[in-house]
Formats: structure tokens, sequence, C-alpha cells
């Protein structure tokens, strides 16, 4: 057996401590760890840990963990292939972005200006910036320029601890630009150690010349069955907003991407009340995100569906930092995923960043923002087989940080403090 060890480790993170944590419970007062509806913290620990531990890795996986003298005996130093000393560091499953945008062309820093004196998100859009102006950029880019982009994205965010990353199309509004976006993000991560997850998002906005019904029709009849026929596309996603597309036609779009074997992902309710967190309830999305305006009953029809909620702190900190509240979903004892929501508006690839505002911002505890970018990630993404953990068997993807404990993660937001990265059980960061 030709293992590798990372031994010597002042705590491991190996996953969620108490998995009813993580899915609501049909009878929250035995299950739930705040049955009394309080908004306050679980008062027990939320991931599991491990004080001086060693993990073991062979073939791609996780074999063992546990306390790093027991291990070492097991599995000497001596023998293994690759031994990493994590001594007065912290070892966590590989981080899981399960929302970003990061395939896109040119460049949009001077809205971040205008919106820093009082122009809105919504206005940019209006006029013909924000997507739309991306949109023109993406077209006039070839498929090997879009490569390129995303890979040095890839690499960004490999070195921030990022293993897997959920990355939309949508800049490109028509046929052909919707196929190009999927083909370079097919591309990007074929040969690069990031899991790249692709997701369809022809529905990101309504492109000039057209109308929301007319564009809808060109989605549902159009670009879903050529992406279905490309074969890339895992995810099919919408823009469910006031002026974008209506629950009516998200629906639509949804329903025809599952007709396609596509799983729905919804931006719900970011802006404007508008119904987006319902129909990912009725529709078993795979996850909603955003859920800025989302009510305390639109949270429990989520969470009773057992969708994944997916909660972007960066974009709320980018936009003027108004933050969801964790009370509903502490109610319901399940931590929301946490992404960073790359993209031209939030430019931001660090998931250790997202748990500092997801801390910071939003009230989590630095476990529960860790279970958000890992395993809850991994869950938005409909990914088993133990990723976002470090359990016996889950993929050997795992970080290595310069912090004694993960709370060194969103502690330190100033520069990175992953130090080495591990993805399929091979070093390939530090
Ligand atoms: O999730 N809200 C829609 N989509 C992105 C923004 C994309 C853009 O502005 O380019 C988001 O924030
Ligand atoms: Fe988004």
């Amino acid at each position: 057996m030709s293992y590798s060890i990372i031994h010597d480790a002042s705590e491991l993170v190996i996953g969620p401590a108490n998995r009813a944590a993580e899915t609501p419970s049909d009878d929250p007062t035995v299950e739930s760890p705040d049955a009394d509806g309080s908004p306050d913290p679980p008062d027990h620990p939320v991931v599991e840990t491990e004080s001086d531990a060693a993990i073991v890795l062979d073939n791609g996986l996780v074999v063992t963990t546990g306390p790093s003298e027991e291990v070492r005996r097991e599995y000497p130093i001596e023998n293994a292939e690759t031994a990493v000393d994590a001594s007065g560091k912290c070892v966590l499953p590989g981080f899981v972005d399960c929302h970003t945008h990061a395939l896109f062309a040119g460049d949009r820093s001077d809205e971040f200006e205008a919106k820093l004196a009082g122009k809105s998100y919504q206005e940019i859009l209006a006029e013909g910036g924000g997507i739309l102006r991306t949109v023109r950029h993406v077209r006039e880019t070839s498929e090997d320029d879009l490569v390129e982009r995303l890979r040095e994205h890839l690499e960004t965010m490999l070195a921030h601890g990022t293993t897997t990353v959920e990355v939309k199309s949508g800049y490109g509004l028509d046929t052909d630009t919707e196929l190009k976006m999927l083909s370079a993000i097919e591309r990007a991560g074929e040969d690069h150690p990031v899991d790249v997850v692709p997701t369809f998002m022809g529905a990101h906005a309504v492109p000039e010349g057209t109308d929301a019904d007319a564009y809808t029709d060109t989605v549902v009849d159009d670009q879903l069955p050529a992406v279905a026929e490309q074969g890339i596309a895992e995810c099919c996603d919408v823009f469910c907003e006031e002026n974008v597309f209506s629950v009516a036609q998200s629906r639509r779009i949804l329903e025809a991407g599952v007709e396609h074997g596509l799983k729905p992902k919804i931006h719900a309710d970011e802006f404007v009340r508008l119904g987006g967190t319902r129909l990912a309830a009725e529709l078993s999305a795979a996850s909603a995100d955003h859920l800025l305006q989302s009510t305390d009953d639109d949270v429990d029809a989520l969470l009773e569906a057992d969708v994944t909620p997916v909660l972007l702190p960066g974009t709320a900190f980018g936009l003027g930092g108004e933050y969801p509240d964790l009370s509903p979903y502490r109610e319901h004892g399940v931590i929301p995923a946490v992404a960073t929501d790359f993209n031209p508006n939030c430019h931001a690839r660090s998931l250790g960043f997202a748990a500092t505002l997801a801390c910071v911002g939003m009230g989590m505890t630095p476990a529960e923002a860790i279970l958000g970018i890992t395993s809850r990630g991994a869950a938005a993404l409909d990914r088993d087989e133990g990723v976002g953990t470090l359990e016996a068997g889950a993929p050997a993807d795992l970080v290595v940080i310069d912090g004694p404990s993960y709370r060194h993660l969103p502690y330190t937001y100033d520069v990175n403090v992953v130090e080495t990265v591990l993805k399929d059980g091979a070093v390939v960061v530090g």
C-alpha cells in the first residue's frame, strides 16, 4: 500500500459533528439543536475535530484519521510515499465553492465606483451595464481566451483552498455563446486539479432587443435542447428577480431543464421578494441562492422541501452590507452553504474571506462557516461520497492552513493562510 500521511496536525476537521444539524427534522423537538426556536448559535459542537491528529490517504481517498501517535504506529512516516508535517497547523476538507460566475471577460471596476457614488445594481443593469456589459465582452472573446481566463481564476481559487467549484454560463444569452461558455468551462476544468461543476444559466438576464417572455421561449426552445445535446452542463440556474425573470418564466425554464436532465438551481429573492424561494421548494431544487428578502415562512418551505440554502455574504458586502438573517435556519437546525458568487460585480475568489464575512456580517460561528464552505457547499451541488469532509472513504481533497485551529481561516482576513492543498491525494499547492 503506497499511502500518504499528513501527521502531527494541531487540529483536523473531519466534517459535521451532528448529521441532524444538517438536515431538517420531521420532529424538531427531538433532533433540532435549537428546538425552542432560538436564533442563538447551536450550543453543541457542529464540527467534528481531532487534536494532535493524522490523516492517511491512498488511491485518491481518505483511509483513516485519528490521534497522530496511533495512526503513525500503523502507518509509519518512513514508509509513506508523501509525508506532510502539519505541526502547529490545521487540516481541513478542501473547500467547495457552490456558486460562481467565474467565467467572464472585460472590466467592470468603474461600476464599483458608480455603486459607491450611489447607483444601484439594478439601475446599472437597466442602463445596459452590469451583466449585459459582460455579455458584450464575452461574445467578442474567443473560446481559447475564455479558457485561459478561467484557468487563471481556478489557480487563484486553488491557492486559497478551493478544490471543487461550480461555474455558471450566462454571459452569452444566445445559443452559440452559451455553448461556447460551457465548452470553455469544461476545457478549463479538464486539465486542472480543481473539480469544475458546469451550470447553464442562459436565463441570467434578458438580452437587449427582446423581452423576458420572448427570451424565455428562446431559452426553452433553442438553448436548452442545444445545451443538453452538448452534454456538458449539470445544473440549470435562473435569475428570478423583478425586471428579470418572473416566477412563471423561471418555473418554465427550470422545468424544461429538468426534462433535459439538468438539476434546478435558482437566484431567489435577492432584491425583491418575488417568490423564488417558494419556487425552489416546489421544484425540489438542488439549491436556492441569495435569499436576502425571503421571509421566515419562505425559508420554512425551502427547508421542509430539503433544498440547500446558499448564502453569499461577499455579494451582500459589496452591495452595501445587508446580510440575510440566520434565525430561520437556526430554528430548523440547518446550516446554509456559503459561497463566493465570484463575478464582475463581486470580485472575490477566496472562500476564506467569504467565511470571514459569514461570521462578521451574518453572525455565523466559525464552525458553521467552515461547514458552509465544505460539506454544505457539496450538498448544494448534490455531491455525496463525502465531498467536503475528511471521513474515511471521502475524496482526499484537503487543505493545510497556517494556524492551529479552523478558527484561523475566518479569523485571518488579510493574507492567505492556505499553505498546502492536496487534490485526490496529490499535493497541488505548497
Ligand atoms: O449572483 N444576480 C445575478 N447574478 C450575479 C451577478 C452577475 C453580474 O453582475 O455579473 C449574482 O450576484
Ligand atoms: Fe450568482
